[in-house]
């Protein structure tokens, strides 16, 4: 089989490294891809969001399957670009993946499907929204618990957790005066602010059947200890012991099973991937932050080298909705986590170009796979490219040891600015501390 994968994050060459491993794929595009990709695959120079030049490349190379990474070409139509040229493609339609690129959308298909989320209310207007905080808020110095997003894609930065009353009036307008995040912000979210521990639970569904993936949690917060500003994500592990076998099945029944029912019955079935980002209350259970309807990244690392079963068997049973029919998948028993390393000032601005050495000698560790994000291939030398440069992912036979492994990688690995969060996975181990002691 020939694969294309869409896409150029640690995410796509994860995609790209598992499905080499499947016997029954002979080559595996990568557009536009990295340098990992460049090495463990073909790089094809189209930028993703490129879909005319997407299809002409698939069909003039027989392309015989096409996974789609990131959410921007899914929320372009790519999906059905190639859907109505006979192209097998695994993601969802652009109707579908409407949960990820409208908040709107996707919180009223929570209220509609009765799925556990915050309250919320949505807006067009920055009056009436400024109205609605101030009536609900009427002394400034009062404690504000709500957070105020933007509808659109904004690359996970269109989303302010407020404390204050001021903070909501602030957001309002860097939304909809100020136009930071664009289009994006045409329409407003306020919701509820809540509380708890994050996890990410993924699932793979044909629109019919549901194949839940084990639960994960991202680091999102660019420093330790959960501090700093938002990032795409600095760090991910697989499994997260705060989510085990009764609230997976919670989850599953209360949140996945009546999100893809109610999509099946608006005539938008949802294929593909059904990331519930949830928040872990401690006084009602787990609600839904937000959907994304691609793999995260990255999550994805730690998800993907914990398989072991065929990744292309599972895809092209979504893409023929057969996901009924296959085996269980396998998993590792063993933990993994993902540790990302950065470029000075990410998430802010920072400097691309920088030489890095040691890739080699972390990834020829045991369990240990170096899986590339924003780096670019020059002659034999790898440079960063981006902000999340690496993300160093190992397997160990406990989470702590899987921690040990990853970190030892890291340390091999050196460019000029880099850094990384020292405390993935930690919460996990504070967790597991925590339940012990209730004991
Ligand atoms: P989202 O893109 O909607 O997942 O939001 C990005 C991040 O903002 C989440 O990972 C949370 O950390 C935070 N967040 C979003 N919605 C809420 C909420 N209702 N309460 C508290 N934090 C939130
Ligand atoms: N890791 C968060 C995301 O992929 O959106």
């Amino acid at each position: 089989m020939k694969i294309l994968i869409i896409g150029n994050g640690g995410r796509e060459h994860a995609l790209a490294w598992k499905i080499k491993q499947s016997p029954r794929v002979k080559d595996v595009f990568v557009a536009p891809g990295n340098a990992g990709t460049a090495r463990d695959a073909v790089n094809v120079p189209i930028a993703a969001e490129d879909i005319a030049g997407l299809v002409k490349f698939a069909k003039s190379e027989k392309i015989d399957l096409t996974v789609v990474g990131p959410e921007v070409p899914l929320s372009l139509g790519v999906v059905d670009a190639f859907e109505s040229e006979k192209l097998r493609v695994f993601g969802p339609s652009q109707a579908a993946a409407q949960l990820e690129s409208s908040k709107a959308f996707c919180k009223n298909l929570l209220r509609q499907a009765d799925v556990p989320t915050a309250d919320f209310q949505v807006f067009r207007d920055p009056d009436d929204a400024m109205r609605f905080i101030k009536g609900r808020f009427p002394d400034e110095r009062d404690r504000c618990p709500v957070v105020v997003k933007a509808d659109g894609l904004a690359a996970g930065k269109g989303v302010i957790v407020c404390k204050r009353r001021n903070d909501a009036l602030d957001a309002i307008d860097r939304i909809a005066r100020h136009k930071e995040f664009g289009a994006a912000g045409a329409q407003m979210i306020i919701e509820e602010r809540l509380d708890g521990q994050e996890a990410s639970v993924l699932a793979i569904t044909d629109g019919r059947t549901i194949l839940p993936l084990p639960p994960a949690q991202d680091h999102k917060p660019a420093f330790d200890g959960d501090t700093g500003p938002n990032t795409g994500g600095m760090g991910a592990y697989c499994p997260t012991p705060m989510v085990d076998d009764a609230l997976m099945a919670w989850i599953e029944e209360h949140v996945l099973v009546p999100t893809v029912h109610t999509m099946k019955r608006n005539r938008k079935p949802f294929r593909g991937v059904l990331y519930a980002g949830l928040m872990l209350t401690p006084q009602s259970g787990p609600k839904v932050l937000e959907y994304n309807c691609r793999f995260g990244d990255p999550e994805c690392q730690p998800l993907l080298m914990r398989l072991k079963s065929d990744l292309v068997d599972i895809l092209e049973a979504v893409v023929d909705q057969t996901l009924d029919q296959i085996p269980t998948p396998e998993w590792d028993p063993r933990p993994a986590i993902c540790v990302v390393m950065a470029s000075q000032g990410y998430p802010g601005d920072y400097k691309k170009g920088q030489p890095i050495v040691g890739i080699d000698a972390a990834d020829e560790m045991p369990d240990v796979k170096v899986f590339h994000a924003g780096t670019r291939l020059e002659g034999d030398t790898v440079f960063t490219d981006g902000g999340r440069v690496l993300g160093v992912t190992a397997l160990g036979d406990s989470i702590s040891l899987a921690k040990l492994n990853a970190y030892t990688a890291v340390q091999k690995v050196r460019w000029s600015g880099s850094w990384c969060r020292k405390d993935i996975s930690d919460k996990a181990l504070q967790f597991i501390e925590q339940q012990q002691a209730a004991q």
